[in-house]
C-alpha cells in the first residue's frame, strides 16, 4: 500500500526539521519504497500503519532510522575526478609551500556518505606528499547518519564499490584483497576521523580547514539553509583555504563572501578578500 497524503506530509516535516532536506510533494515513491522494510521488519503490515503509529510516539530511534532512510547516499571513489586531480596538481604544492613551518593540514569531508569521498582524499595526500608521515594530516569526515557512518570506518569495500572511480593503482597500492571485498590499509584509514554531524546544527569545529568538500548535499535543501550552511562555513575556513562544492552546487547569489576561482579543470570557492 502507498503512503497517503497525511503520512507523506508528517514524514516530509519529520525529515525537513531534523536534517533539512526538502521532500517536496511527487517524492512519494521515495517514502513508499524507502521505509517499506523498516515497517515490515517493525511487525506492521503496511507502510501508513507503521507511521499512524511513530506519530504518536516520541522522538527515537525509529525516527532516527526514517531520516537516515531519506537521506540519498550515492557516492563513489575520485567522484567527478576534477576536484581530486586539483587537489592534486594546484592545491597540494601550493599547501606544502605556504605550510612548510607548521606543517598541518585539515581537511573536512563534510556529508562523505560511506567514506569514498575521505578516504579518495587522504590517498591523494598519501600519494602526492613525499613525506608525507612528517606532517600532521586530519581528514575530518562527517555524516547525518549513523549507520552510514559505521559503513564508512570500515573502510571495506564491495567490488562494485570499488569498480567505481577507483584508478588500479591505487587498489593494488591502498588495499587488501578479503575474500570478494577490499579492506582499506591502515596507513590511509588513520588519517581519516569519522564524526556525526548535522549540517543544520551549530558546528563544532574549535579551528579552520584547508580544504572543505561539501559535496552533493546542498542540493537537498532551500535556500535559507544554504545560506546559513554558507555563513557557518566561513567561520570554519582559513583565509587561504578552499571549498569544493557539488556540480550542481554554487555560493553564487547566495554568498557574497566567496568567489569562486578556477582551478586545472574544476571551479572551487575561496573566501573574498576584503
Ligand atoms: C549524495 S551524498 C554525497 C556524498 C559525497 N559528498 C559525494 O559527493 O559523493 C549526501 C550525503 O549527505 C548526507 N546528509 C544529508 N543531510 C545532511 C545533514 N543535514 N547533515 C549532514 N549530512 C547530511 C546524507 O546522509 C548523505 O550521506
Amino acid at each position: 500500500m502507498e503512503v497517503n497524503s497525511s503520512n507523506f506530509e508528517y514524514v516530509s516535516k519529520l525529515v525537513k526539521e531534523h536534517s533539512s532536506i526538502v521532500l517536496e510533494s511527487g517524492k512519494e515513491y521515495l517514502v513508499n519504497s524507502r521505509l517499506y522494510e523498516l515497517a515490515k521488519d517493525s511487525g506492521f503490515k503496511g507502510l501508513n500503519d507503521f507511521i499512524a503509529d511513530i506519530r504518536n510516539k516520541p522522538f527515537n530511534s525509529i525516527h532516527k532510522k526514517i531520516i537516515e532512510l531519506m537521506t540519498t547516499n550515492e557516492t563513489s571513489f575520485f567522484r567527478d575526478f576534477y576536484p581530486f586531480e586539483t587537489l592534486k596538481n594546484d592545491i597540494i604544492p601550493e599547501m606544502l609551500e605556504r605550510k612548510k613551518s607548521d606543517k598541518t593540514i585539515r581537511i573536512w569531508s563534510a556529508a562523505c556518505s560511506t567514506g569514498q569521498e575521505p578516504y579518495s582524499i587522504a590517498m591523494i595526500l598519501r600519494d602526492a606528499i613525499p613525506d608525507v608521515d612528517s606532517w600532521r594530516i586530519v581528514i575530518n569526515a562527517t555524516d547525518l547518519s549513523t549507520t552510514i557512518l559505521e559503513y564508512a570506518k570500515r573502510g571495506v569495500y564491495k567490488q562494485v564499490e570499488v569498480n567505481r572511480g577507483l584508478p588500479v593503482a591505487y587498489i593494488l597500492k591502498y588495499f587488501e584483497q578479503i575474500g570478494t571485498e577490499w579492506k582499506l590499509k591502515d596507513e590511509i584509514r588513520k588519517m581519516v576521523v569519522f564524526e556525526e554531524i548535522n549540517l543544520n546544527k551549530p558546528f563544532p569545529w574549535w579551528y579552520t580547514f584547508d580544504v572543505i568538500f561539501m559535496r552533493n548535499v546542498l542540493i537537498y535543501f532551500e535556500i535559507e539553509t544554504k545560506k546559513l550552511i554558507f555563513e557557518k562555513l566561513k567561520q570554519c575556513l582559513a583565509p587561504e583555504s578552499y571549498l569544493f562544492l557539488g556540480n550542481a552546487e554554487t555560493t553564487i547569489n547566495l554568498d557574497a563572501g566567496f568567489e569562486p576561482v578556477t582551478l586545472g579543470k574544476s571551479v572551487c570557492y575561496r573566501l573574498k578578500k576584503i
